[in-house]
């Protein structure tokens, strides 16, 4: 199935919590859950997403560099996808992402291996995260292409040189920490243009991002929130209340501001 443009992150859910998020997220109509090895919680989303058809479910997890061997790359890489899978207990993962980019690994060795588990059906799509577009270049000159790039994207942090990048190269980009992890939602801009709409705030930048075509994976915990993060496709932000958001640029990372990667 294709990317949906609203999705669930599961980042900091974990336990009954995250099990009851999913199973929530998934009755309202949630249809792409976002996790990661990292997260710990690969087993509490299989819990919520066991009886449903997966084959109307997107699954996105991530590869961290510390699951590969770099002299024993691609058994590494399968070994991990093997280990997200049973945890999740699904036969396939819908897009599989190396989380970070570190230079000190071999990133195209390791897409080559996240290709061939492309190619053994146990993942559907190959892709990255935190890729700045010199990262991108380098598997591309490689010959490697990355479905998706999941990236900070929101009002404060407009990545508008990496948007075209990717899209110019086919490349989707997903936004995560819409939110800026919520808090974006204490400034006054949202509010007053969602009050034009009927909207809150959260509403008005997932809807900046969806209507720029860029999918989002906003995590909520409550039903209230997670309700309203897709309740965005009744609604369209004029173009001068689109632009008023292109405008709010600070280039401000909530996430690692100072991973030195992202000077790549
Ligand atoms: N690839 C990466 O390196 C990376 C890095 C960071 C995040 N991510 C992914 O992106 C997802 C989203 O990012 P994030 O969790 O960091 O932050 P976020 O989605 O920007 O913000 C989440 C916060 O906003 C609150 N919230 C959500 N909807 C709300 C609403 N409608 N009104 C008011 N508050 C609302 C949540 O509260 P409640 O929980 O109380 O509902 C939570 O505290 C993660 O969960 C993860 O899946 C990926």
């Amino acid at each position: 199935m294709d990317l949906p443009l609203v999705g669930l992150g599961t980042w900091q859910l974990k336990g009954k919590a995250c099990t009851k998020a999913v199973l929530e997220a998934i009755e309202i109509g949630y249809r792409h859950i976002d996790t990661a090895h990292i997260y710990e919680n690969h087993k509490d989303v299989g819990k919520g997403i066991k009886e449903f058809d997966r084959e109307n479910l997107f699954l996105t997890s991530k590869i961290s560099l510390d699951q590969v061997n770099p002299s024993k790359v691609e058994e590494s890489v399968e070994k991990a996808c093997n280990l997200a899978l049973k945890e999740l207990g699904t036969d396939y993962i819908d897009l599989y992402l190396i989380h970070w980019p570190d230079r000190k690994f071999p990133l195209v060795k390791i897409f080559q291996a996240m290709e061939k588990l492309a190619s053994k059906g146990k993942i559907l799509q190959a892709g990255v995260s935190n890729f700045t577009i010199h990262h991108l270049q380098d598997l591309l000159e490689a010959g490697c292409k990355p479905k998706a790039n999941q990236v900070e994207f929101h009002p404060h942090l407009y990545q508008k040189d990496l948007l075209e990048f990717c899209h110019k190269e086919k490349i989707k980009l997903i936004s995560f920490r819409s939110l800026g992890k919520g808090q974006l939602l204490n400034e006054p801009v949202f509010e007053k243009i969602g009050l034009k709409h009927d909207k809150s705030a959260a509403q008005v930048i997932l809807r900046w991002l969806i209507q720029k075509k860029i999918p989002v994976i906003p995590k909520a915990s409550s039903l209230e929130h997670l309700k309203e993060n897709i309740d965005i496709f009744d609604f369209s932000l004029t173009e001068s209340e689109m632009k008023k958001l292109d405008s709010l640029n600070m280039d401000k990372r909530f996430c690692m501001p100072d991973e030195p990667e992202f000077n790549y």
